[in-house]
């Protein structure tokens, strides 16, 4: 097994108190993590994620790679259709291991575009001018298959391909990412004959990044994803029950979390010195939030880009209130290296700086914030891997996925579902005057009239 990415509690777990308190709680998450084993804890039917790793196998990943092969032959580009957990995840994988201008290089991962992740009239109206006069493919994605954003988003996309390379080309180059038996994408992909891959149903959407919602769309982009699951099984065998619970990272890390939160720091900012690394903060916080954050109980996740950030919320951070603590994602090396070039005239003063790296800089930028946070009141969780790679990616990804399980039975709430993100819907549909929502739309209307009087 390569390394293993690094967890350093000592700047979170740093007094008596907060010592005696981890100790105290070692015993509960070695149970957590027995209960998601033992599959006998709340949300019990969705653990498909748990075993999920090591249950790849080859014939499947090499079926995924042969499909995203003829979309990459055959398109220009390829449109992955989905939002939440049908979207995170590839966005965050592309991001951190693209070149930052890929675009502008003709790089296979700017080959891969997303819509259906929001609605916005605007965004739609330039990505089909783009896609106008191009071939391209779709991966439409959706566990459930009644999602309004993505299917709003296909209904465009479809309707452009078929009528700009027909039918058959459609057919041919729509990919359905779906439930292996139900919902409205099943019996559209069903009826048009289009390839699909199956969500298990055991996967709740936050956690399919290693599903084909994930596995697909990242093949199309060029990234290895043999090795993004190679990260994952290896991280699944370091978090497995035969590992002492001291061992293990992800137990260690739910643990050391929920002494912060039961000491009141409320606030989890996910912090990272590599803007490739920003919607890696945006798929944890979805995959925390939506965990965690139900019953009245919430560690709120929030995300920072440092050291951008530091010139924005780096204040609240230092001297705000005291509600809150980092989870640096730190990485050791970078893929390129530059020195800083000596200046003659040095009206800058930079030339103590001169022949040192860029990284050294930044290096020194996150010791001295973790430092100054720390002092400051915010206990810093420190992570960090090797490099940034398919490989220690898939190992993150899965580390958090089983920490939030056991972090989340500590927090006495099911881990597994999101019965809260069906209220705003609700109110959509009523206001959409969506077939069913009759009685909602007049409640709902009658409460708007009151508002604007
Ligand atoms: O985690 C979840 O279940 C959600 O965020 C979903 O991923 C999101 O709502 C998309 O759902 P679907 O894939 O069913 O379209």
């Amino acid at each position: 097994m390569a390394e293993l990415l690094k967890l350093n509690l000592s700047n979170a777990i740093d007094t008596a108190e907060r010592k005696a308190a981890y100790e105290a709680l070692l015993p509960e998450a070695e149970k957590a993590l027995h209960t998601l084993f033992d599959g006998t804890g709340k949300g019990n039917d969705f653990l498909g994620w748990l075993r999920l790793p090591s249950s790849i196998n080859l014939d499947f990943l090499d079926d995924v790679e042969h499909t995203a092969a003829i979309l990459r032959k055959d398109c220009e580009f390829v449109v992955s259709v989905g939002i939440g957990g049908s979207y995170l995840g590839i966005k965050s994988t592309v991001e951190a291991l693209r070149d930052s201008f890929d675009s502008y290089k003709g790089l296979e991962t700017s080959k891969l575009l997303y819509a259906g992740n929001h609605i916005s009239e605007d965004y739609l109206y330039e990505l089909l001018e783009l896609l106008r006069g191009h071939k391209f493919g779709i991966i439409n994605i959706s566990k459930s298959g009644t999602t309004t954003e993505p299917a709003i988003a296909f209904r465009l996309l479809k309707n452009l391909l078929e009528e700009q390379e027909g039918k058959e080309f459609a057919r041919e180059h729509i990919v359905a990412v779906t439930d292996a038996r139900r919902g409205a994408l099943r019996t559209l992909a069903d009826k048009e004959g289009y390839k699909t891959f199956v969500i298990p149903d055991d996967v709740g959407g936050r956690f399919t990044v290693l599903t084909p919602v994930g596995l697909l769309p990242l093949a199309v982009a060029g990234l290895d994803i043999k090795q993004l699951v190679q990260g994952a099984q290896d991280m699944e065998e370091a978090t497995s029950l035969k590992v002492k619970p001291e061992d293990n990272p992800s137990l260690r890390y739910a643990v050391a979390r929920n002494v912060l939160y039961r000491e009141g720091k409320k606030i989890e900012i996910f912090a990272n010195f590599s803007p490739k690394l920003q919607y890696v903060g945006e798929w944890l916080k979805q995959l925390y939030a939506e965990s965690e954050g139900k019953d009245g109980v919430a560690l709120f996740p929030s995300s920072a880009n440092f050291t951008t950030d530091l010139h924005s919320i780096g204040q609240l951070i230092q001297q705000g209130e005291r509600i809150l603590f980092e989870t640096f994602i730190s990485i050791e090396k970078t893929w390129h290296q530059i020195l800083i070039p000596e200046d003659e005239e040095n009206l800058d003063g930079l030339n103590y700086l001169s022949a040192k790296r860029i990284d050294f800089v930044n290096k020194q930028a996150e010791t001295g914030t973790l430092l100054a946070h720390v002092d400051g009141g915010v206990p810093n969780i420190h992570l960090s891997i090797p490099e940034l790679n398919e490989y220690y990616l898939g190992q993150l990804y899965y580390f958090f996925e089983k920490a939030v399980g056991m972090s989340g039975y500590l927090l006495g709430i099911n881990p597994f579902d999101q019965p809260g993100v069906e209220d705003y819907k609700g109110n959509m549909f009523a206001l959409l005057g969506k077939p069913g929502h009759e009685e909602a739309s007049k409640a709902i209307r009658a409460r708007l009239d009151k508002m604007r009087q």
